[in-house]
């Protein structure tokens, strides 16, 4: 499972480029591919990309509909046929101040309709003091006593690694998925084993190191999204990897 999270970036013209390098690019595969551009682009996204196997989805939602000016609910995301949404993202969190309240009323509204990308992950203070495991432990306790449906992800996102360069080790990141495995399947009422991916600095160069690992389900990536070609090398990786 690959995901692009495009943030606040892209306008019309560069779809077209995206779309066309992302084609030449892309060997066949079955790998599922999915792409968050801002909403406004949403169907445009959508209608330009349908004779490619990639699933578009949105970058946040909100948990209700009516008078929430700025807002788009989960009905509104059904009815266009949007195939997943990112939620608790680092930087909904650090810029629009969500918190864990908030982000659970999202997951509830979400679940069983709509895939979710749950987004957790520490700061480098929090790595520095070895808190890593405790902080995503509190990010998701959003999950306890809920029944999850079976597509729920969760992408672990380092704050620190986002857009830096930097990244843990690939067996660190398994460690790390390994256990939040193990924490929603213990705390959801159905016992969840969610499919986890690793975000923060994936590349075309780093990938394979990352999708060699047993717990490393997929990548949601940001920057190296923007770009068709250098995208759809990770997807082409990705299927490579995971079908040896
Ligand atoms: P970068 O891939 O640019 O580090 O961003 C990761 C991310 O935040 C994806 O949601």
């Amino acid at each position: 499972m690959i995901i692009a999270n495009w943030k606040c970036n892209g306008n019309k013209e560069m779809m077209f480029s995206w779309t066309a390098d992302y084609e030449r690019e892309c060997d066949d595969n079955d790998t599922f591919v999915g792409v968050a551009p801002p909403s406004i682009y949403f169907k445009q996204f959508c209608i330009e990309n349908s004779f490619l196997n990639i699933l578009g989805g949105v970058q946040d939602v909100d948990y209700l509909d009516g008078s929430r000016t700025g807002a788009i609910s989960v009905d509104m995301l059904t009815d266009l046929d949007c195939g997943f949404s990112i939620i608790g993202h680092s930087e909904r969190r650090q810029i629009f101040n969500e918190n864990n309240n908030l982000i659970k009323e999202k997951l509830k509204s979400l679940n069983n309709e709509i895939i979710t990308i749950l987004c957790i992950g520490e700061t480098k203070e929090e790595n520095d003091k070895g808190l890593t495991k405790d902080v995503l432990k509190d990010q998701l306790e959003i999950v306890n006593e809920l029944s999850l449906d079976a597509e729920f992800t969760v992408a672990y996102e380092p704050v620190w690694a986002i857009g830096s360069g930097l990244t843990p080790e690939p067996k660190d990141i398994n460690e790390i998925h390994k256990y939040i495995k193990d924490v929603v399947q213990s705390n959801s009422a159905n016992n969840l084993s969610p499919k986890v991916l690793y975000g923060g600095s994936v590349t075309d160069k780093n990938a394979e190191s990352f999708f060699n690992e047993e717990f490393v389900d997929g990548a949601l990536v940001g920057g190296a999204s923007l770009d068709g070609t250098t995208f759809a090398k990770i997807v082409n990786i990705f299927n490579k990897t995971k079908e040896l």
